[in-house]
């Protein structure tokens, strides 16, 4: 079968054809993969800078956001069943029976820092005409989703951020609204950086209650104050506003939800965060040597003002459960905004236009089956 193979000792990447996987175990699910999104970590992976083949391989499949349908499934499966569609989550445990973490389920916070992950680290990912996966790394998600549902897994970054927002902000009674009433009512959100994570994770805000700010710097030809508009958020063009002015329109800043991996922009926007305010990072920034930041201002705001800094990776199969929650809750609200964020879709011969070419534009999908 085609899948896209990287090779980092031969510093290439090409499609390949790779054998077929099958069935093994009883709680094994063979998917058809039908969409593969494309995100910085994939670029990092093709320029070489991130990312292992599994012990033993010469290559990596590349993909770990991806929607498939289900082929065929193990004889003690029972949640899926062929023709379903399914997200797989994308990392896995590691080994050490001292790792909490892991051993509780939860590999997104594995503390021995040996866990792998699909189509990134020491396992093949999702870039294939077919994959195995255990059920239990599955999310099943409804047909009518089948459009958007690659979206699924950049979503969960904001998911799972967005629970720990709620956990941490638990300190202020004030802030546990009723059943009916969104938890974000009255308070100010402003997301760093209009690209698929930053423009998903305002969406989730916006659904969440919060008068959303998205600030960012406009790709050439792309409306990002429409699209903004058009789910509910305000945009705030990077240009021609300094970060200073940003605060001033914004008002007091609730909650930053940091999605650019700009670490000079994080800190110098970490100056304007808000009383009781929570700074969620997101982005992992190359390291490129020390940048200076005004650590006095920072930390005393930090005591002054009681604020919290919340940096997130990865996510466990309960934020995918809610990130398929609400991509449908989008999808309903904002359709045309939700479908606008794929902007472009290739067959997976033309995988080096949207890995290693200038596709532009918010996201780039492969389309495989
Ligand atoms: C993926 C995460 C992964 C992280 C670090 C991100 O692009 O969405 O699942 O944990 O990269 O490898
Ligand atoms: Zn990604």
């Amino acid at each position: 079968m085609k899948a896209v193979g990287v090779f980092p000792a031969e510093r290439r990447f090409e499609v390949v054809d790779h054998p077929e996987p099958g069935i093994m175990g009883a709680m094994d699910v063979k998917l058809r993969m039908l969409e593969v999104g494309i995100c910085g970590t994939d670029k990092e992976i093709v320029r070489f800078e991130y990312g292992n083949p599994p012990e033993g391989s010469h290559y990596l499949i590349l993909g770990h956001e991806s929607l498939g349908e289900v082929v065929e499934v193990g004889s003690a499966v029972t949640a899926l069943m062929p023709g379903d569609l399914a997200v797989p989550t994308v990392r896995r445990p590691c080994s050490q029976l001292t790792c909490a973490a892991c051993r509780g389920g939860r590999q997104d916070f594995c503390f021995t820092g040996g866990f792998t992950e699909r189509g990134i680290n020491g396992r093949h990912g999702f870039m294939a005409e077919y994959i195995v996966e255990g059920a239990l790394n599955l999310n099943l998600v409804p047909r009518k989703l089948r459009d958007v549902a690659v979206l699924v897994e950049p979503l969960t970054i904001a998911e799972k951020g967005m629970t720990q927002l709620w956990q941490v902000q638990q300190r202020l009674p004030w802030t546990q609204n009723g059943p009916d009433q969104p938890r974000g009512e009255g308070l100010r959100a402003v997301v760093l950086g209009g690209g698929p994570v930053g423009l998903l994770g305002a969406m989730k805000l916006v659904l969440e209650g919060f008068e959303t700010f998205v600030y960012s710097l406009s790709p050439p030809g792309s409306d990002l104050a429409g699209m903004a508009a058009g789910f509910g958020a305000k945009f705030v063009p990077a240009e021609t506003v300094s970060v200073a002015q940003m605060a001033e329109i914004v008002g007091n800043i609730d909650v930053v939800y940091e999605a650019t991996g700009v670490s000079s922009l994080s800190y110098e926007v970490m100056k304007y965060l808000g009383t009781n305010g929570a700074f969620i990072l997101t982005g992992v920034p190359a390291l490129k040597g020390p940048k200076p930041v005004d650590a006095d201002l920072l930390m005393r705001n930090q005591v002054l003002k009681n604020q919290v800094v919340i940096g997130t990776v990865n996510a466990s199969k309960q934020s995918f459960a809610d990130a398929i929650a609400d991509i449908g809750q989008f999808y309903q609200r904002w359709p045309k905004a939700v479908g606008s964020l794929i902007t472009h879709r290739f067959p997976i011969d033309e995988v080096r236009e949207p890995l290693a070419g200038n596709a532009g534009g918010i996201k780039s999908i492969l389309t495989i089956g």
